[in-house]
C-alpha cells in the first residue's frame, strides 16, 4: 500500500475530524500530497499534528465548501504546487429532524453542503484538471463520500437522506458525461453504514455509552464500521487500482444496505 498514490494529490474536503482526518493520514501513507479542507481551523491544525508525527506532509486550507469563492481559492492554491488529480467530496453535515420539525431553511442549508458543495467543488476540479493536460487525456479520480442514508431510510433522515441520494446520483451523472469527454476521469463514491465519529456522536443529545445500539442487529457484521475501514475503500477508488472502475458507489456498512 506504501506507494498507491506516489506522485498523486488529493484535495479532501472535511479533513478536520472523522473519515475526513483517516483518508488525509492514509492517503499520505500512500504517498500522496494531500490538501485537506475545512471550516474548522482547530480540526485541521489537529490533523496536520496528526500526519507530522508520521513524518507526513500536510496542507491545510480553511474551506466553506457552500461557497463558490472559498472553492475558487483552494482550487487555485491546491494547483500551485502543481497538478492535482484527486478530489474526495468528504464534508458533509446531518441535521438529523423528523419532516415535522425541519425548516426550509434547515433542509436547504444540509442540501448545500452535502449535493451543492460537491457539484462546485468538481467543477472547478475539473476545469483545473482539463487545463492542466492540455492536449494529453485527463486523467483523475474523483470520490464522493454519500451514506447508507442514500438509500436506506429513517424519519430523520428528511435532508440527509435526500441530499445524500442525490450525490450519489451526481456521481453516476458525472461518470457518464466526463467518461464520454476522452478523459480518464473517473467519479465513484463510498457510502457508509453507521460509524462512530463526531457526526454521529453529536447526532443524539445522549453520551454515546448510553445510546440504546439496537441497530446493529439490522446489520449482518452486527456491529459499526470503522473509520479506517471507509478510508481504505476511498483510497482502492483514488487509485489506479480502480482505474477501470467508474460510476460505482462501494458501500462499506456491514451488508446493511442492500437487504
Ligand atoms: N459517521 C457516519 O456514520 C457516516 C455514515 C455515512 C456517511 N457519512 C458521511 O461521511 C462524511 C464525513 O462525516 P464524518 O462522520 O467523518 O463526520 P465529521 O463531522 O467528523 O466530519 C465532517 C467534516 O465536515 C466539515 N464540514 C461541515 N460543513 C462544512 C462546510 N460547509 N465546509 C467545509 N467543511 C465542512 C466539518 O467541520 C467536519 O470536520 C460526511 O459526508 C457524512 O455525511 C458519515
Amino acid at each position: 500500500m506504501s506507494s498507491l498514490l506516489s506522485g498523486r494529490r488529493a484535495i479532501i474536503t472535511g479533513a478536520a475530524s472523522g473519515f475526513g482526518r483517516a483518508m488525509a493520514h492514509i492517503f499520505a501513507q500512500a504517498g500522496a500530497d494531500v490538501v485537506g479542507t475545512d471550516l474548522n481551523q482547530d480540526g485541521l491544525a489537529e490533523t496536520q499534528a496528526l500526519l507530522a508525527d508520521d513524518g507526513l506532509p500536510f496542507e491545510a486550507l480553511e474551506h466553506d465548501v457552500t461557497s463558490p469563492a472559498s472553492w475558487n481559492t483552494v482550487i487555485e492554491t491546491a494547483f500551485q504546487n502543481g497538478p492535482c488529480d484527486i478530489l474526495v467530496n468528504n464534508a458533509g453535515v446531518a441535521k438529523l429532524q423528523r419532516f415535522g420539525e425541519m425548516s426550509l431553511e434547515t433542509f436547504q442549508s444540509v442540501c448545500n453542503v452535502n449535493i451543492l458543495g460537491p457539484f462546485a467543488g468538481t467543477k472547478l476540479f475539473v476545469e483545473q484538471v482539463r487545463a492542466a493536460a492540455g492536449e494529453a487525456p485527463a486523467r483523475a479520480s474523483i470520490v464522493n463520500i454519500t451514506s447508507i442514508a442514500a438509500k436506506k431510510s429513517l424519519p430523520v433522515f428528511t435532508a440527509y437522506g435526500p441530499s445524500k441520494a442525490g450525490l450519489a446520483n451526481l456521481t453516476k451523472a458525472l461518470a457518464v458525461e466526463l467518461g464520454l469527454k476522452g478523459d480518464f476521469i473517473r467519479v465513484n463514491a463510498v457510502a457508509p453504514g453507521p460509524v462512530r465519529t463526531p457526526m454521529t456522536e453529536a447526532a443524539a443529545d445522549l453520551p454515546w455509552e448510553e445510546r440504546d445500539h439496537s441497530l446493529v442487529k439490522a446489520i449482518p457484521i452486527a456491529r459499526y464500521g470503522e473509520i479506517e475501514e471507509v478510508a481504505k475503500a476511498a483510497l482502492y477508488l483514488a487509485s489506479d487500482r480502480a482505474k477501470f472502475v467508474t460510476g460505482h458507489t462501494i458501500p462499506v456498512d456491514g451488508g446493511w444496505g442492500d437487504i
